[in-house]
C-alpha cells in the first residue's frame, strides 16, 4: 500500500541543521497493523506526519498505491489524504470553533455521502463514543480525554483505508483505552491498515509488527503475527 524510500527530515535550528528522520525505508502492506515505538524525540510523530501527507518538507520517495506522492502538488496530496487517511493527532487538533458534532462530521464532508446517511453515521459515532450529551459543546468545554475521544471518532468515522494514530489512548482510563484498541482491531479486521504510535506494551500487542525508532533511525522492525487475532490481548 505504501512505500517510503530514503525519507529524510530535518529542521534548521539556531545550532544548525537538526535531523529528525534518517533514511527511512518502509513498506506497509494493505491490512497491516503496525506499531511505532521509541523514546521521546525519536521521530515517531514526525514519521506519522510524513505518512499522513501533512508534512511536505522531507526528501525521499513516498509511494501510495503506486502513486508518487513525492511528485504531487500540495492540493493533489491533500485530496489523496482526505479520501484515504484518518489521523488521530497526539495533541488532538480539533477545530475550536466547531462543535463536537461538527468536528466528527468534518471528514464526511470530503466524501460524496447522502445527507441522511451522513447524519446517521454521525449519530452512531456520537453514541458509540458516548458523546451524545456533549454534541453541541465546543472542544474547549471538554476534558482532555473527551477531546481525545472526539479526535478518534473523527479519524475513524469515514472508515479510512489508512488509520494513523499518535498515542491515541494517552489520556484515557485503561478500560477506555482497551475499548479503543478493540475498535481498532475490529476496523483492522474489516480491512483498515493501521499505524499507531504508542509507549504502551499493551497497545503494541494489538499490532502484528513493531518498528523501533531511535534518534530518527529505524533500528528494528519485528513481525509478531501471533498477535494478529488479538489472542495475546485475551491472554493478558
Ligand atoms: N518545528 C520543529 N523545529 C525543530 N525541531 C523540531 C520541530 N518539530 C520537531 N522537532 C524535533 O524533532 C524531533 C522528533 O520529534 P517528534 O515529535 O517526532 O518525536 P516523538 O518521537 O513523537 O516524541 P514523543 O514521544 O515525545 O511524542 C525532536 O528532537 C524535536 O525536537
Ligand atoms: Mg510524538
Amino acid at each position: 500500500m505504501i512505500q517510503l524510500k530514503n525519507i529524510e527530515r530535518s529542521y534548521k535550528t539556531a545550532a544548525g541543521q537538526s535531523w529528525v528522520l534518517r533514511r527511512i525505508n518502509l513498506e506497509i502492506e494493505q491490512g497491516e497493523f503496525i506499531t511505532i515505538m521509541g523514546p521521546s524525540g525519536a521521530g515517531k510523530s514526525s514519521l506519522l506526519n510524513v505518512l499522513a501527507l501533512l508534512d511536505d518538507a522531507w526528501q525521499g520517495e513516498y509511494w501510495f498505491r503506486e502513486e508518487a506522492a513525492h511528485q504531487m502538488k500540495r492540493k493533489q496530496r491533500g485530496e489523496l489524504a482526505k479520501k484515504n487517511i484518518g489521523v488521530v493527532f497526539q495533541s488532538y487538533h480539533l477545530l475550536d470553533d466547531l462543535t463536537v458534532r461538527e468536528n466528527i462530521d468534518l471528514p464526511l464532508s470530503y466524501k460524496d455521502i447522502p445527507n441522511k446517511q451522513r447524519q446517521g453515521m454521525v449519530a452512531d459515532a456520537l453514541d458509540r463514543f458516548q458523546m451524545v450529551a456533549k454534541k453541541d459543546l465546543f472542544p474547549s468545554q471538554l476534558s482532555g480525554g473527551q477531546q481525545q475521544l472526539v479526535g478518534i471518532a473523527r479519524a475513524v468515522i469515514h472508515k479510512p483505508s489508512l488509520l494513523l494514530a499518535d498515542e491515541p489512548t494517552g489520556n484515557l482510563h485503561s478500560s477506555q483505552a482497551k475499548e479503543i484498541m478493540e475498535l481498532f482491531l475490529e476496523l483492522n479486521k474489516q480491512g483498515t491498515t493501521i499505524v499507531q504510535v504508542t509507549h504502551s506494551e499493551a497497545n503494541a500487542a494489538y499490532g502484528s509488527r513493531t518498528i523501533q525508532l531511535r534518534d530518527g533511525w529505524m533500528v528494528s522492525d519485528t513481525a509478531h503475527p501471533e498477535f494478529v487475532s488479538g489472542a495475546a490481548v485475551v491472554n493478558q
